[in-house]
């Protein structure tokens, strides 16, 4: 039996390379626009960097969809991008245009300033820490960072575009300067992760969402390489530190990702084949991989998809989630329908 300092923890466990049926759940963006209460407290709290920044309402906002739904992980409430901004880059969310900072070019690289990086994180690292206290014991702790791929996209186009040309420009015309950029975020980044560690998070993920616009070369060395080395510096300070990593489309290079970062449990998109998450699985956790659209249209969109998952992935180690966030538009009663089923499965 488990000694009561050491709660059971499903999605913990299951990182730790136990299967478990029916598999826990949760979802990316759990905490969101599709949530009614959500709209509420962004509303009270004004801006979407005072919801982040503020550990009132980041801790109310994640916990509203465990109060709704019992997922068995919550997640951080924050955003990739808190960590550019506190190395000093200015950063805005706009209603519709998502966020806005101001492109960087080469010589901005120098000038980032490490200096105030904890100190406007505390609240970040506060909320962890209010979070651990009032969530229901069981419920396993996620905390989070965005991969230096994926914030250096960011930072370089100032905004989200469809296919990352700004960055994959910058880093074929300035590859020393880019390389520095992702050593510097890698290097604050396993820092911050061991923050959310020693504040209680039970592991963290690391989201890759733009690992899927890049070329094998450049995969390896922006996307690989940077992971290894948050992956190495949290495990020297934290050995038994849970990492889930998810590089957003990575299709067949999922295979080297994994051994190579050596992650405990790998997040996949929902374009990758359950053969495929099958041969992963034998090396490990599996986190995801429903299409997020076959949440919002539900009925026998959504039970197939959730009954092939349960079916090609269920008797190893699973954390059922979907492949990418879930979208303002999927309806609650969808939500509770998906978890009925997964939950009823046998
Ligand atoms: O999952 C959770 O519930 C935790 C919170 C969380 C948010 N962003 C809140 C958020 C997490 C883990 C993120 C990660 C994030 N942020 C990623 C990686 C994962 C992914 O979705 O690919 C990225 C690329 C970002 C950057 C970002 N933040 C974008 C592109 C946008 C705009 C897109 C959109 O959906 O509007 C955001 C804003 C954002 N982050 C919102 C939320 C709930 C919506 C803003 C709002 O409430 O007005």
């Amino acid at each position: 039996m488990a000694a009561p300092s050491t709660p059971k923890r499903v999605v913990a466990d299951v990182l730790r390379g136990e299967s478990v049926f029916p598999p826990p759940v949760w979802l990316m963006r759990q905490a969101g626009r599709y949530l009614p209460e959500y709209r509420e407290t962004r509303k009270r709290a004004g801006s979407f960097l005072d919801l982040c920044y503020n550990p009132d309402f980041a801790v109310e906002v994640t916990l509203q969809p465990i109060r709704r739904f019992g997922f068995d992980a919550s997640i951080l409430f924050s955003d990739i991008l808190v960590v550019p901004h506190a190395l000093g880059r200015d950063l805005r969310f706009e209603e519709g245009r998502g966020p806005l900072m101001t492109p960087m070019g080469v010589y901005d690289i120098e000038r980032l300033d490490r200096s105030r990086f904890h100190e406007t994180l505390a609240p970040v690292y506060e909320t962890v820490r209010r979070l651990r206290a009032e969530l229901p014991t069981e419920t396993t702790l996620l905390g989070f960072c965005g991969a230096p791929w994926t914030i250096a996209t960011y930072m370089i186009a100032g905004h989200g575009t469809p296919d990352q040309a700004p960055a994959r420009l910058f880093s074929y015309r300035y590859p020393e300067a880019f390389r520095k950029l992702l050593g510097a975020l890698a290097d604050v980044s396993a820092e911050y992760l061991i923050r959310q560690l020693d504040a209680g998070a039970d592991a963290v993920q690391i989201f890759d969402s733009w690992s899927g616009v890049l070329d094998e070369p450049s995969f390896s060395a922006f996307c690989v390489e940077p992971v290894q080395r948050i992956v190495s510096k949290v495990r020297s300070a934290r050995p038994d530190a849970l990492i889930i990593g998810f590089p957003k489309g990575a299709g067949s290079l999922y295979d080297d990702y994994r051994q190579l970062t050596g992650v405990n449990g790998l997040g996949l998109d929902w374009s990758v084949p359950l053969s495929q998450a099958k041969r992963l699985q034998a090396a490990g956790a599996v986190q995801g991989n429903l299409d997020p659209m076959r949440l919002v249209a539900g009925g026998r969109a959504l039970d197939e998809g959730v009954d092939a998952i349960l079916e090609g992935l269920g008797d190893g180690p699973l954390i059922f989630n979907l492949g990418h966030g879930i979208t303002p538009e999927a309806p609650i009663a969808h939500v509770e329908a998906m978890l009925r089923r997964i939950r009823g499965a046998r």
